[in-house]
This record gives C-alpha cells, structure tokens and sequence, in this order.
C-alpha cells in the first residue's frame, strides 16, 4: 500500500503507461511517433480534445496561445524581477499564481503560455541581461527559444525543443499529475491546480532529477571515470538520477525518444561529445545497477537524456524543471479537466495506528 503502487485511483482516456513492455500511447499514438512527428501545440491540442467546448482546430489553439504569451509577458513585466530573486521552479510556481483562477478555455491557454515566457524571461534576468518579449504568431518552442537566446531560433534547435515538449506532455498518474487531479476534484480551478501539480514536479524523486543528472555527468567528466565515480556513488547509498521508475521495469520508452532528438541535434551542434559521454556513462550504470542492484529492474528514465538534451539548448541546469513544467502542462489542465468532468471528490481513508484514547479516571 505504501507508495500505492497497483492501484488504480482514476480511470483516464489520455495516456497509458505499459511499464513491463516499455511503452507510452498519448491517447491512440505512441509517444516516439508523436515526438518525432508533432510539435507541442498539436500535442495540446490532442490532450485538450474533448474537455473545452470551445476548442477548435490546432491553428486556432495556436494563435491563442500566441496571444496568451503576449497577456501573460505584460502582466508580469513588473513583477519579473522579484521573481527572479528565487531559483527558476520557485519562480515559476510564484509567476503562475498570478494568472486568475478559472476552468475555462482562456485560463488553459494562459497557463499553457506561461512557463514559455517566463522561463527564459527569469533565466536571462538571473544572468543580468533584459527579458525579451514573446511573439505571438511564432510557435511555443520557437518562441521560447527566441526568448532565451535573442537570436532566431534554427529548424534543428526547434525541433529537438518540441520533441522533448510533446514526450514529456501526458505520463499517467505520476505523482504531479495525480495531484492536479486531487486539487481540480475539489472544484477549485485549473491554475490552482497547476501550481499543486508544479510543487509536487519539483522533488528530485519526480522532475527535479535532470539537474542532478548533468551534474554528475559533470563531475564524471569524462566516458573512463565513470565506472569509478558511480560506483563510489553507489557505495555512499546514493540513488543514480535518471536511473529507475516506479511503472517502467524496461526502458522508459521516452528516453529513446529524446536520444533521438539529441542525436538530431547533435549532428547540427557541437554537442556531440556530451552525448557521447552521457552514453557511456549510461552504460556503465546500467551495468553497476544490474550488479549491484540485482532483480531491481532499474533502467534509463526520461530524466537522463532530459538533462543532456535541454543542455545543449542552452538552458542552465537549475531551470530544467521548468522546461518539464512547460512540456507536462497540458497533461495538468486535460486530467483536471477529466476529473472535474468525469470524477468525485478525491477522499481516501487512512488507517489509525497511532495511541488508543486513554479512558477518563
Ligand atoms: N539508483 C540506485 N538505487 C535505486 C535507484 C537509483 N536510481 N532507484 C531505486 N533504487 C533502489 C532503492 O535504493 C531501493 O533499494 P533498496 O530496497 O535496496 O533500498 C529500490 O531500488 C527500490 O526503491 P524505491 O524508492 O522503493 O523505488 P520507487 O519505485 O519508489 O522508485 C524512483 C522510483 C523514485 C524514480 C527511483 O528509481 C529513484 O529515486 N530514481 C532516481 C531519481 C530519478 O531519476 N527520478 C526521476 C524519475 S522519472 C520522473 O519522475 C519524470
């Protein structure tokens, strides 16, 4: 019981997660077809299907989320530099507070466009250099790209962004998302919800791990040390980041998908040494784990090729969960939405184990 594991707490028409086959199917579509075919507004737009009354085609959706990016930029221009006081997911959570609560279609589309502005907004201002506004008609990898860089984002840079976008956009009941669904079961709203649902990302059990990831591939530095340092690593009852899963018992089928778009990348970029450090440190703990760790199943997770990945983007590790935020928002809003449509109020029981009232003398 402990962790529930094996139990079903919602019945869901948007993703599966097959974990003793390895796979993720996005309501119908395999997750390494959408990555490598759809970019993040059709992903959306896929996940909200159903759950909006007024949602029309993709273009539309698209347009929309322009707009909102635009809103969203103004409306917290002000307040841009006191968020950026905190480490880029607390201020995330602070910035997405301040989009107004409600369960409607344009709340969906502020929320959708807020981690793409204020991302690279509060990563530049953490580095000293001035935000750089959103556009609206450009699309949300491209624009948030733009706005971290300030220079016209490569076919090759977008595609790898909206590939990690789309793989990351729904997983099942993960613990973030079972907890938009908690919130959203009380009726409350969908930003309340986001928020619940960032907070629970943040923990480096869940989507804090790609931080950690590229500083150990850091601190290896190099394919020949690392044998040793995972080792001494693991020797320290440390846990591998990017290394194990709680459904998966094979691969993490995502994993494949961004090494893909790494590998696409890398042929247009300079980052191809990194990849290969990052497949060889794979390898080596894949060995130490299935030596060490005999009969745990613990294999590549999302978060390994995550960390490599967003790296070669040019986004600092501590924004990582940010970019996770930005990708797993729709999945957020079309389960609170399944919930408040189709579910009850979320209330399980816990068992007593703690002192039996004393009787009065
Ligand atoms: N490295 C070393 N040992 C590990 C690892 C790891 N990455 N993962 C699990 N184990 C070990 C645990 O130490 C434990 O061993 P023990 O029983 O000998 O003490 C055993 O495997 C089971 O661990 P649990 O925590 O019960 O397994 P759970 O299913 O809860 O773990 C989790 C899933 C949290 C992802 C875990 O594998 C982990 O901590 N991984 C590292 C962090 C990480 O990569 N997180 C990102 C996950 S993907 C995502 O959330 C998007």
């Amino acid at each position: 019981m402990q962790g529930l594991d094996e139990v079903i707490a919602a019945e869901t028409v948007l993703s599966d997660v097959d974990g003793l086959n390895g796979r993720l199917t996005i309501r119908g579509r395999p997750v390494e077809q959408l990555a490598r075919s759809a970019g993040a507004e059709e992903a959306a737009h896929l996940l909200l299907d159903g759950f909006f009354p007024d949602l029309s085609d993709v273009e539309t959706l698209s347009r929309s989320i322009g707009d909102a990016r635009v809103e969203v930029f103004d409306r917290l221009a002000p307040q841009l530099a006191a968020l950026a006081a905190l480490p880029p997911v607390d201020a995330l959570r602070a910035g997405l507070s301040f989009v107004a609560d409600g369960d409607d279609l344009i709340t969906a589309h502020r929320l959708l466009a807020a981690p793409v502005v204020l991302t690279p907004a509060i990563i530049r201002l953490r580095r000293g250099l001035a935000p750089i506004g959103p556009t609206a008609d450009a699309g949300q990898a491209a624009d948030m790209l733009r706005m971290l860089t300030g220079e016209e984002t490569s076919d090759e840079a977008r595609r790898a962004l909206d590939a990690y976008l789309v793989t990351v956009c729904d997983h099942g009941l993960n613990a973030s998302t079972f907890t938009a669904r908690i919130v959203a079961s009380t009726r409350v709203g969908l930003v309340s919800a986001a928020v619940a649902a960032l907070s629970a990302l943040k923990g480096p059990l869940h989507g804090g791990a790609p931080g950690p990831v590229l500083d150990m591939l850091e601190a290896i530095g190099e394919p020949d040390a690392a044998e040793a340092w995972l080792g001494e690593a693991l020797a320290r009852g440390e846990r591998l980041m990017g290394f194990g899963h709680r459904i998966y018992k094979v691969r993490d089928p995502r994993a494949d998908a961004l090494k893909a778009a790494l590998r696409a990348l890398g042929r247009a970029r300079s980052g191809a040494s990194r990849l290969a450090l990052a497949e060889a440190v794979e390898q080596a703990a894949l060995d130490i784990l299935r030596r060490e760790k005999p009969g745990r199943s613990l294999e590549t997770n999302v978060e390994f090729y995550t960390a490599v990945l967003l790296d070669a983007l040019g986004f600092p590790a501590d924004s990582f969960t940010c970019i996770f935020a930005a990708g797993r928002m729709p999945g957020w809003i079309a389960h609170s939405r399944e919930q408040e449509l189709t579910g009850r109020l979320i209330r399980p029981q816990s068992r007593y184990v703690g002192p039996a009232p004393k009787q009065a003398a």
